[in-house]
């Protein structure tokens, strides 16, 4: 057949889930995503969107491709959300309801997330149950593991969900549900799960654990039969006539840029760079050319020059081509290197062209281009004009960015040739490459990387090693591309290194590779330069002729950086271990059972409001922000003035209906305005809802509104606090909300011997990084009714805002909520705003209007944690007790109030963990022009409790005292808690914080191991240690709040809660309650019999009314005991029943004859109550305390958390499972706010932290490596819940104890500097206020920026004396 012939095809041809799917080429918008089609037009909403940029995995499924003349078929992962719908053509995607359901059984993947206990809110889950998948596909493929295991490792399972993000669990139980199926995994060592109980017998484990059979597994078929045939006999495309082509020669790509000449072109390869540069969404190409069929584009080639690899080659393939060529040693540091690229889904499809055409054309912070310009990579291009060059890289990345219709065809990584050829001496070359990255396993883009080539050889006249020959190339510090340092290679060459070499050549880097000014972080990205050139130089510098016999003379073997400097971090899995008691006595309340829907949430069929089907008709809607912090709103129009594709209006204040009232936000302390009016007062304001046809195209559009502002007249916005406070810009707070001094702070202060006085600490502020995004769909209903499905924490709130904004009466709305993809307190008030846009448009238009905020719009908008300053006055005695604190705390609110004024009270209560004599405490809540801050999971606690640390800090720093013997002294007695607590203190037996304190030394081995850190600090230069114990002490309240039991006339029973499901666990306690209670009737069928017949069902605001917010940490109880109530009622109603049928059968009673009985005798099988807390119940206190211990790079100010232990007091925990979820996951927030999470805005006041490249939640790669949490089984507690207590927040507060062991090893970093520094012994135990978040540039600047410079002086003066 000819050529012409073959391409008459005129359609896509793909599978998803084993379903064939053919669309016609001229029926489809090029730009459309996967995601897009997956969740748009097909039934599979397993597939998540969360933040469309590749950064957080929510999205991930699996391709399969076939090839049909080796018969095979590869499986790897992909991020949806940035491939292109076209790019599929021929391929296979499974997604997680693809590997198995509800309906033909779920997949033993599903099975183990649910059984390890390793979903929450579940919105992440169906992506790592795909990631998990192809790990264990992958693994078994080439051989058959053994029964019942996968060849997968456990160390290989710890990597599957490297780059999948999980704000909910902390990652451990994903972890362990992986390594469950990895032949070499120690059963012990997997944590709580509900397969099996510590110490049994493996065999019998293995016979419980969910069949994994990898035959089996693979009877998922990834690739059906009939897309075999149809590849088989495929045909190309016509790729004149569409706007999608796929040449499949270079001289078919020459034809199709010729031809369209003055056609805007898009060559396609993955398209990953996307996620990058968004604005690539809004451009409106004429033409997309996927460049992927070329086979020059992909092939490998291999001589005795080097290594040749297509521009289309992808980064996984490369890494594995490199890995193959075993001897040299430097491709597979290359490999490893690229191996922190990104993340395992973007390797799988992303290019090696596309990367180097990034960095070449809009000068992306690489790592690849640096990596291959110190190999001395070589390069071809094929020019528009057909011609083919080829140009080292460097020289590459240095010519202006490459024409549209310019092509990169190869990269060539060249074999070694010596330079010094000279057969008397043995030439060497050293390779390495360096990158530092808030996470080790990538999905972080480096402050710095670098990569080094050395020639050297041994010089026996100068006794040492002398460089024959050096490329040292540096990227990603904010210049064009990757850049040589060659002064500094220059003056190396012929020298040999030595200490004084060394030093002037970090001189010379120092000139030479300076970071962009608009970079962040300037001066540590410099301080890492000459970090990178001391790791990879200085071991040379203590190496003479003697000492490197052993390898310069020998058999060539290269070294690098694990012999350069003191070995690389611990490189130690993840290990856990917990201890929990299941109460039997309300069983199964008290038992650790499986998560309501936690499979379900695994295979992906748990339905989020953006997975409910649009309505006809429907609309979608996007937010218009401002950017401006305090100007008037002139304008709001489109850039070139033309309405955007698919846009049917832009609604603002002036949409709202008569009788309405411009509010999106009602019910705490005051209303806040929908959208902005004539002014705005904070960039990051709402101003409008653009409502187009479809989410893509109404995020598109709100990108082109123009606002047009005007400043004049207007008075400058406040930013600061202390410019707030001088000009009166505070919000009232209610007296009962201001917090209290306890005792009289001037005798407090006359009693003691010591005085720190006006010390300051600060704080910023942190996002919720829910992974499910603000979300709403609004359905108008008859009579001017109006149905809202919103993803909130507060649907009563919701709907009272959005009757109040309509104009109508609150029965006219009515506002359903199932699940929500994670809260953390950003659901609370920023839900309100999100469902009232839409029920608004959607009164408008009268048509359904839903929305699904994009990451970017959701982080500049919703605001995040109070920003504050504290000022303190602290006095003691010698001992370190503590006489009299004196605390004033500055707040910001942003703009409004929202729940701020709340805030003093989580402060002070967490504060109060320590007995501070007397407490002089005051709070003031400042109105800045900055967003509305709101309450983020643990709301104003945990400063409360790190600003005690603090102070502890601070006294045992000035007195020389170990700083947790003063912690010790500090610890309230039961009178001092009373004191300073009052009624929330409980009874004495309750106060049980003494009793953890020491457990836990005894459970974590803390005093043995401060030895062992003080031996570890003692014996290592560049990597110290610090260990840490803290407490915590957390004040909850409980709320009213309905609930309803009703049983069906089968026996099954249906539970109504106002209370939200947000991951807590809050469906599954209800259950178990709602069991137990019901069991109290004691018929023939058991409690857990009666788990099965139970459904928790959606909140449904005017089915239930008076509901309250979850929030607090005690929705969960308080929803248990409103159902208890129900229950309680009912039983009373059955037990006449019961009785009489005893009577009359003689026999036991089931319960479905029971209520088949209670059916016939019109008994009302329905029961609501109200729970409604008194005094004595209304507040408690939560008590727990960590150990942390952390090793501190200070040579990069990496951060490794080596080993956390827990003990945590949750009374008689309802379900251990459950609230070993909330622990650990609290923890794993709380230390993203201590160590990673920067949320930052510019000079505007706007928001610039926003998306995942630039905000960093902890990663698998950033917890703890050893996590042990034991949960305290702490006896009766007469006023709570079945003697339940809270867990969804108060364990967030023990992530201080990182934050101060990182400060216990910046201390002794601190300490060497100055032993080094001989002249300045003093003040070697000065005090230092390490900020929150310790991010890695923060510990590297208070470990010392230059402390490489310091040591080589050091070393020199030392030489001289
Ligand atoms: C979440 C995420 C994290 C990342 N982290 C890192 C990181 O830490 N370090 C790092 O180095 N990189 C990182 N990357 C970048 C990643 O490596 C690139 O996105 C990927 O390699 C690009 O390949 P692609 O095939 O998708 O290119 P595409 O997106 O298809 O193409 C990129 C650009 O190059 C053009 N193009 C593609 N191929 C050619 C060619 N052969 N000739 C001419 N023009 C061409 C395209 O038109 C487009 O303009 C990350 C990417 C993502 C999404
Ligand atoms: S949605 Fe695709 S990676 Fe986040
Ligand atoms: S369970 Fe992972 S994000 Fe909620």
């Amino acid at each position: 057949m000819g050529e012409e012939a073959m391409k008459s095809k005129t359609s896509l041809v793909f599978a998803v889930n084993g379903e064939r799917f053919e669309l016609q080429l001229s029926s489809i918008d090029p730009s459309t995503t996967l995601v897009d089609f997956l969740r748009n037009k097909t039934p599979f909403k397993s597939v998540k969107l969360g933040c469309g940029e590749g950064g957080c995995g929510a999205c991930v499924v699996l391709l399969s491709k076939y090839d049909p003349l080796l018969e095979k078929v590869d499986d790897f992962t992909i991020s949806s959300c940035l491939t292109l719908l076209c790019s599929i053509d021929g391929c296979s995607i499974t997604t997680s309801e693809g590997l198995g359901n509800s309906r033909v059984g779920f997949h033993a993947v599903h099975e183990r997330i649910a059984g390890f206990h390793a979903t929450q809110c579940g919105f992440c889950t169906p992506g790592m149950s795909v990631s998990m998948f192809s790990a264990l596909l992958n693994a078994d493929k080439t051989h058959p593991p053994c029964s019942g295991f996968s060849n997968l490792t456990a160390a290989e399972a710890e990597k599957a969900v490297a780059g999948n993000l999980c704000r909910c669990t902390g990652y451990r139980p994903l972890v362990d549900a992986c390594k469950s199926f990895a032949a070499d995994v120690d059963i012990e060592d997997l944590g709580f799960n509900s397969f099996c109980k510590k110490g049994e017998n493996r065999d019998v484990v293995l016979g419980r654990l969910p069949c994994y059979d990898h035959t089996s597994s693979q009877m998922v078929c990834t690739f059906p039969e009939f897309l075999k045939n149809e590849i088989k006999n495929d045909r190309n495309l016509d790729s004149r006539k569409y706007r999608w082509s796929t040449p499949v020669s270079v001289s078919e790509l020459q034809r199709l840029l010729e031809v369209e000449n003055g056609v805007s072109v898009k060559l396609v390869a993955a398209n990953t760079s996307s996620g990058y540069y968004k604005e690539e969404k809004e451009r409106k190409y004429e033409r997309f050319i996927d460049i992927r069929r070329i086979p020059e584009l992909t092939m490998v080639r291999r001589d005795e020059n080097g290594l040749e690899l297509g521009a289309c080659v992808t980064i996984s393939k490369a890494i594995e081509v490199l890995r193959e060529q075993k001897n040299v040693s430097m491709l597979a540091k290359i490999a490893a290197h690229m191996e922190k690229i990104a993340s395992k889904f973007v390797r799988n499809t992303g290019t090696i062209g596309g990367n180097i055409m990034m960095a070449q054309r809009k000068q992306f912070p690489s790592d690849l281009t640096t990596i291959l310009v110190a190999a001395r990579a070589t390069v071809k291009i094929m020019t528009s004009s057909s011609v083919q060059e080829r140009f080292t890289l460097e020289e590459f990345l240095q010519q202006p960015p490459l024409g549209d219709k310019s092509v990169l065809l190869s990269v060539e990584i060249p074999s070694w040739r010596p330079v010094k050829n000279d057969s008397s001496t043995h030439n060497i070359l050293l390779f390495e490459t360096y990158r530092a990255a808030p996470r080790p396993l990538g999905n972080a883009l480096a402050f710095l990387n670098a990569a080094f080539s050395a020639e050297v050889s041994l010089s026996e006249a100068l006794d040492g090693i002398v460089v024959n020959d050096c490329l040292l190339a540096f990227g990603a510090y904010g210049t064009k591309h990757a850049h040589r340092a060659s002064k500094v290679e220059e003056f190396l060459t012929g020298k040999v290194i030595s200490d004084e070499v060394l030093m002037e050549a970090i001189g010379l880097l120092k000139d030479e590779i300076v970071p962009d000014k608009a970079t962040s972080n300037p001066a540590y990205r410099s301080s890492l330069a000459v970090t990178f050139l001391f790791e990879f130089f200085g071991y040379l510098t203590q190496t003479n002729a003697k000492a490197t016999n052993g390898w310069l003379n020998g058999g060539g073997k290269e070294i690098g950086f694990e012999q350069n400097v003191e070995s690389l971090k611990p490189e130690a899995m993840l290990s856990s271990a917990q201890q929990i008691v299941e109460n039997q006595e309300h069983t199964p309340v008290g038992k650790g059972i499986i998560k309501a829907g936690a499979r379900l949430q695994a295979s992906g069929e748990a339905v989020y409001v953006d997975d409910i089907p649009s309505p006809d008709n429907c609309l979608y809607g996007a937010f218009i922000y401002s950017t401006m912090p305090l100007a008037r709103i002139k304008s709001i129009r489109f850039k070139q003035n033309t309405v955007p594709e698919g846009v049917l209006g832009i609604i603002t204040y002036k949409d709202i209906p008569k009788g309405g009232q411009n509010i999106g936000t009602k019910g705490f302390f005051t209303s806040d305005l929908l959208f902005a009016e004539e002014i705005t007062h904070c960039a990051g304001q709402i101003i409008a809802f653009l409502v187009a046809d479809s989410q893509k195209h109404a995020d598109i559009a709100a990108n082109l509104v123009v606002i047009d502002y005007d400043t004049k007249d207007l008075e400058q916005p406040i930013f600061s606090l202390e410019e707030a406070v001088e000009k009166s810009s505070l919000f009232e707070v209610p007296p009962p909300l201001r917090g209290y001094s306890v005792g009289d702070i001037t005798r407090g202060m006359a009693a003691a011997e010591h005085k720190i006085l006006e010390s300051k600490i600060s704080f910023g502020s942190q996002y919720f990084f829910y992974m499910e995004t603000q979300t709403a769909l609004a359905v108008p209903d008859e009579d001017n009714c109006m149905v809202v499905y919103s993803s909130t924490q507060t649907p009563d709130f919701v709907h009272q805002t959005i009757a109040g904004c309509l104009g109508v009466p609150e029965n006219n709305v009515r506002v359903i909520t199932r699940r929500v993809g994670g809260g953390f307190g950003g659901k609370a008030v920023k839900s309100m705003p999100v469902a009232a846009a839409c029920a608004l448009a959607a009164s408008k238009m009268q048509r359904p209007v839903r929305t699904y905020v994009n990451r970017k719009t959701d982080m500049i908008t919703t605001g995040g944690r109070h920003p504050m300053k504290v000022t303190y006055s602290v006095g003691f005695k010698s001992n370190g007790k503590i006489t009299a604190l004196d605390l004033e705390l500055l707040l910001d609110a942003g703009l409004t109030e929202d729940v701020s004024p709340l805030m003093a009270k989580g402060i002070q209560g967490a504060l109060m963990k320590y007995d501070w004599g007397v407490l002089s405490f005051d709070v003031k809540v400042c109105k800045t022009n900055t967003v509305s801050r709101t309450a983020v999971r643990a709301p104003g606690d945990v400063q409360g409790s790190y600003i005690g640390e603090a102070i502890i800090e601070h006294v045992a720093s000035y007195l020389s005292i170990d700083v947790d013997e003063i912690r010790k002294v500090n610890l309230h007695t039961y009178e001092s808690l009373k004191f300073f607590h009052n009624v929330k203190a409980g009874e004495s037996p309750e106060y049980t914080l003494p009793l953890i304190w020491d457990k836990l030394a005894e459970f974590s081995g803390f005093n043995e191991r401060r030895k062992v850190v003080e031996e570890f600090n003692a014996s290592n230069k560049w990597r110290k240690r610090g260990i840490s114990r803290v407490p915590a002490v957390y004040v909850v309240s409980m709320r009213s709040t309905p609930g309803r039991v009703s049983v069906l006339g089968d026996g099954s029973i249906v539970v109504e809660v106002q209370g939200i499901e947000i991951g807590q666990g809050l469906w599954t306690k209800v259950k178990q309650m709602a069991a137990f209670s019901l069991g109290l009737i004691q018929c023939d069928t058991t409690s857990d019999e009666l788990l099965k017949k139970i459904r928790v069902i959606q909140s449904d605001t005017l089915s239930m009314v008076q509901g309250s917010i979850t929030g607090g940490s005690t929705t969960s109880e308080a929803s248990s005991e409103a159902v208890r109530i129900c229950c309680d009622g009912l039983v009373e109603r059955l037990l006449p029943v019961k009785t009489a049928l005893v009577e009359l059968t003689g026999g036991p009673v089931t319960w479905d004859n029971l209520i088949s009985q209670a059916y016939q005798q019109s008994i009302n099988m329905s029961v609501s109550s109200k729970y409604m807390p008194d005094f004595s119940t209304g507040q408690y206190l939560n008590y727990g305390v960590a150990a942390s211990e952390v090793e501190v790079n200070i040579l990069t100010g990496e951060t490794t958390v080596l080993r956390t232990d827990i003990i945590y007091d949750c009374g008689k925990s309802l379900n251990p499972a459950v609230d070993l979820g909330q622990i650990e996951g609290a923890f794993v927030q709380g230390l993203g706010f201590f160590m990673l999470e920067e949320y930052l805005m510019n000079s505007d006041g706007l928001v610039v932290t926003d998306s995942t490249w630039n905000y960093k939640i902890p990663t698998v790669d950033t917890i703890p490596r050893q996590f042990n949490v034991e949960i305290l089984n702490s006896g009766q507690h007469k006023n709570r819940v079945l003697s339940s207590k809270a867990s969804g927040e108060p364990p967030l507060l023990l992530a201080a104890s990182v934050h101060c062991a990182i400060r216990a090893a910046v201390k002794e970093a601190r300490k060497q500097i100055l032993t080094w520094n001989s002249s300045n012994q003093q003040g070697i135990d000065v005090y230092f206020e390490l900020p929150v978040p310790a991010t890695m540039p923060v510990v590297k600047e208070f470990c010392g920026l230059d402390v490489v410079e310091k040591y080589l002086e050091w070393k020199i003066q030392q030489k001289n004396i």
